[in-house]
C-alpha cells in the first residue's frame, strides 16, 4: 500500500499482518528503532486531536524517524490565506518523506494522495472516514476475541457523523457472519451507504432504539461521542444512550466496551474500572499500530 486512506484497502490477510507487525513491534521495540533513521515525517493537523497526533509522533519518534508538525492547520498555516489542499501537499512533501493528515473535508485524503508523491497517512477526513483508529479498534477487538467470524457489535451513537464507526463497519464487512446493531437517535442513523456497503457483504444490520433491542449477549459495544462540531443543523434535536454501570450490568461478562475518545458523558467515569471497558487499552494499542503502518508502508515492507 502506498498510502493509507480508507479500510476498503484492507483485506483479512493484510489486517492480519499489520496486527502481527504490531505485535512484533511491542514486543521487540529495539528491533525497530532504527526503522525511519534518516526519514521525516510530517503531522498536519487542520482539526482537534490529542491522541491521534501524539500517538503518530510518537511512533515515528520510537522508529527512529523526524517529525515536522502543523498542530492547528486551519488557522495557522497557508490554508486561512485559501491555499488548497493539493497546493499544501506539494509543498510539504518537498520537505519530508510521508505525510500525516487529518483535516475537515470527507475528501481531504483522496485529494491529498491524488498529487502527492510520498506516503499519505488519513488521520481522519471529515465526517467521512478515520482508517486508523479502525485499525487500532479491530486489533484491540483481534486481542480479546479469539475469533471475529460471527461476532456481533453494537455501534452507539454518532453513526451519521462518527467517522470511526464509518471506517470500523468497513473492517468488519470483512469477516463473515457478523452482525451489526446500530443505536442511535433517527437523526443520528448510519448513512445509508455504510448500510449498503455491510449488506452488500452479507452482513447484517439491525436498527435499534433503546440498549434493550441489543442482546444481552453481543460481543462488542461501540460507544461514540456525539459530533456536535459537525451539526449542520445546530438545532438538531437529538438523544444519547449513555452507558452507566446498570446498562453495563444488562450485558454478559465477556461483551467488550469500546470508544475512540475523547468522551463526554456518554460513558460514565464509573464504568471505567469495569475490567471490559478497553478505551484506555485502545489508546495504547493506537500507538503500535501506527508504528506498524509507518514502518511498512514507508519502508514498503508490510501488507
Ligand atoms: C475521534 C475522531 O477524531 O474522529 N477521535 C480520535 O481520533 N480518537 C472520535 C471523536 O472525535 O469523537
Amino acid at each position: 500500500m502506498k498510502n493509507i486512506i480508507s479500510c476498503e484497502q484492507f483485506s483479512r490477510e493484510s489486517l492480519a499482518k499489520l496486527f502481527a507487525h504490531a505485535d512484533d513491534i511491542r514486543n521487540n521495540p529495539q528491533k525497530y528503532e532504527n526503522s525511519l533513521k534518516n526519514k521525516v515525517v510530517a503531522t498536519l493537523f487542520y482539526e482537534p486531536s490529542t491522541r491521534t497526533r501524539l500517538s503518530f509522533e510518537a511512533a515515528i519518534l520510537r522508529l527512529g524517524g523526524k517529525n515536522i508538525s502543523t498542530e492547528n492547520a486551519r488557522e495557522a498555516s497557508s490554508a486561512i490565506k485559501g491555499e488548497s489542499i493539493e497546493d499544501t501537499i506539494r509543498v510539504v512533501q518537498g520537505y519530508c518523506d510521508a505525510i500525516v493528515m487529518r483535516h475537515y473535508d470527507k475528501n481531504s485524503a483522496v485529494d491529498a494522495a491524488s498529487v502527492a508523491n510520498i506516503p499519505i497517512f488519513n488521520a481522519g477526513a471529515g465526517s467521512g472516514e478515520h482508517p486508523t483508529q479502525a485499525l487500532l479498534d479491530m486489533y484491540t477487538i483481534v486481542r480479546h476475541k479469539t475469533c471475529i467470524d460471527g461476532i456481533s457489535v453494537a455501534v452507539v451513537g454518532d453513526l451519521l457523523y462518527g467517522r470511526t464507526v464509518h471506517s470500523l463497519v468497513k473492517l468488519l464487512a470483512l469477516y463473515k457472519n457478523i452482525k451489526v446493531y446500530g443505536l442511535s437517535c433517527s437523526a443520528l442513523s448510519m448513512p445509508q451507504e455504510y448500510v449498503d456497503y455491510l449488506q452488500a457483504r452479507g452482513l447484517k444490520y439491525f436498527y435499534c432504539e433503546s440498549f434493550h433491542d441489543v442482546p444481552e449477549d453481543v460481543d462488542v459495544i461501540y460507544q461514540t461521542r456525539t459530533q456536535l462540531e459537525r451539526f449542520v443543523n445546530a438545532g438538531m434535536e437529538i438523544e444519547e444512550f449513555i452507558i452507566d454501570q446498570s446498562v453495563m450490568n444488562r450485558f454478559s461478562e465477556t461483551t467488550l466496551l469500546l470508544h475512540p475518545l475523547p468522551r463526554n458523558a456518554e460513558i460514565a467515569a464509573e464504568v471505567d474500572c469495569d475490567p471490559r471497558a478497553l478505551y484506555f487499552e485502545q489508546t495504547h494499542n493506537g500507538m503500535y499500530v501506527r508504528m506498524a503502518l509507518l514502518d511498512g508502508v514507508i519502508n514498503e515492507t508490510g501488507f
